[in-house]
């Protein structure tokens, strides 16, 4: 298979110097396989002859590709749906779109929206996005929210505009069914593009020049393409053979299917980025039987145990929901005790959020009250701000080899760019390029940045 890693790009640059050609604005909410899902939408639009716009001002099509994760990533929205509204106030013909998951559990209820939604398009049906979109601009109403068990877009070349680093899709879909977690109903069963597509998509984007990828999957360790006989620490394996050159990063690992296979290939190829994020979600084993996580708090500690011990240098990061259904203090103090067991550098920390049609909203009472979710999520936020405070000052000394991504978002005057153990890394620009890989020295830390110095 030859893909022309180049055409979305022309297409859409060729587009956008076309007067008649219509202006697509993408915003993009949730998680990375959202990001990654915008670049393949843009794609497919770039490819009908649509003009894709970095901004909302002077679009004739407004798209939001939504989370539907928690409660508050749908508030979100529905605040930026009234937002928009003055958009549709100066030009009346304007299509404005959900995409994503909120599409896919809303349905037909997002339609007409705060007076604006006249399409709707779940994630397996971006394909029907031309025609759905041709429609709307004459005034129609769309939607298109079927899931699918085969589509991967695999075909699709993402229209992507970042330019170093690259997410990877390589597989869609959920078949785990944590009970809290709304992402099987939004997204579909499981599936994984080919063996064969992925490797060739690789190899395209490092001959076109990125320096990174990260492959993505709701829980990439399933991946599994049974004709080519390849599960994930073989796909991993594979690209880390083909591109010793490329750094590969992967995003999210379930705990239950972190193999030894997988932790050997870390061990194997130093390619393969020092860094793992794995989510515990809570350190009570009984309320990781409630959540369905398949794991009890003793078998990740012994997972976490086998990847220290093969990986030195480990990076380490985790998910945590705080307040789950029936959780006691001895719960919350079991997950605080396992962060401080673990030490992790970074964690994702949430409030459980009940969500409609999941197995814990028919089985268990959300009974945690508000005021005591907040507060043991602080206590969680706290401890893990002074854990990855500590653990980033004793980096101080050490030398690391850092991808520039280009100048910091917050600090001016100074560059960014991210080690191999995926910790964002400051430093004063002095020439370098985006794309360079360079050895440098951290000279002073806090708990997210290290403050560091290139080694020339
Ligand atoms: N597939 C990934 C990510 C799923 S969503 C994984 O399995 O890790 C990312 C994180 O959001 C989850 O790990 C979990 O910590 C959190 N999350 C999911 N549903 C939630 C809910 N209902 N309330 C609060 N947090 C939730
Ligand atoms: Fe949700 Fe669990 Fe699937 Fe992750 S593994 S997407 S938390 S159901
Ligand atoms: Fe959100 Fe859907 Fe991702 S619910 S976290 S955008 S898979």
């Amino acid at each position: 298979m030859y893909i022309d890693l180049m055409s979305p790009k022309k297409q859409a640059d060729k587009n956008s110097t076309n007067p008649k050609a219509k202006k697509v604005y993408i915003e993009t909410y949730g998680c990375q396989m959202n990001q990654a899902d915008s670049e393949v939408v843009a794609s497919i639009l770039a490819n009908d002859g649509f003009a894709i716009t970095d901004t909302a001002d002077n679009a004739d099509v407004i798209l939001l590709n939504t989370c539907s994760v928690r409660d508050n990533a749908e508030q979100k929205i529905f605040h930026r749906l009234s937002h928009l509204r003055q958009y549709k106030k100066k030009k009346f013909k304007l299509v404005v779109g959900i995409l994503g998951c909120m599409a896919e559990r809303l349905k037909t209820k997002l339609i007409g929206e705060r007076d604006l939604v006249s399409i709707v398009v779940g994630p397996d049906e971006y394909r029907s996005l031309p025609s759905l979109i041709t429609q709307a601009l004459k005034g129609e109403q769309g939607i298109a929210v079927e899931l699918s068990k085969v589509e991967t877009y695999e075909d699709i070349t993402p229209l992507r505009t970042e330019g170093v680093s690259a997410w990877l899709s390589i597989m869609r879909g959920c078949n785990n069914y944590c009970a809290f977690c709304v992402v099987p109903y939004t997204r579909g069963r499981e599936r994984s593009s080919s063996y064969d597509s992925v490797l060739q998509q690789t190899i395209g984007l490092y001959e076109s020049g990125v320096k990174e990828v990260t492959l993505l999957g709701q829980n990439v360790n399933s991946y599994n393409d049974l004709n080519a006989k390849k599960d994930f620490p073989k796909l991993l394996e594979g690209i880390a053979q083909a591109l010793p050159y490329l750094r590969i990063r992967y995003s999210t690992s379930h705990p239950h299917d972190m193999s030894d296979e997988l932790i050997y290939a870390h061990e194997k190829y130093d390619n393969i980025c020092n860094f793992i994020h794995l989510p515990i979600q809570s350190g009570s084993s009984k309320i990781l039987k409630k959540m369905r996580r398949d794991y009890t708090a003793d078998e990740y500690l012994e997972r976490i145990a086998m990847i220290r011990k093969h990986v030195p240098g480990v990076s380490l990061s985790t998910d945590i929901i705080s307040g789950y259904c029936t959780e006691t203090e001895e719960d919350h103090q079991m997950t605080l005790d396992l962060m401080k067991e673990v030490r992790y550098d970074g964690a994702f920390m949430f409030k459980y959020s009940e969500r409609g049609n999941t197995l814990a909203e028919k089985k268990y009472p959300d009974d945690v009250p508000e005021e005591v979710k907040t507060r043991r999520l602080e206590e969680i936020i706290f401890q893990q701000r002074a854990i990855a405070g500590e653990i980033n000052e004793a980096e101080v000394g050490k030398t690391h080899e850092i991808l520039v991504e280009g100048p910091s978002k917050k600090k001016e005057e100074m560059w960014q760019g991210r080690s191999d153990t995926n910790k964002m890394c400051i430093f004063p620009y002095n020439g370098e390029k985006e794309g360079d890989l360079l050895k440098a020295k951290v000279v002073s830390a806090n708990s997210a940045t290290l403050f560091v110095e290139v080694v020339k």
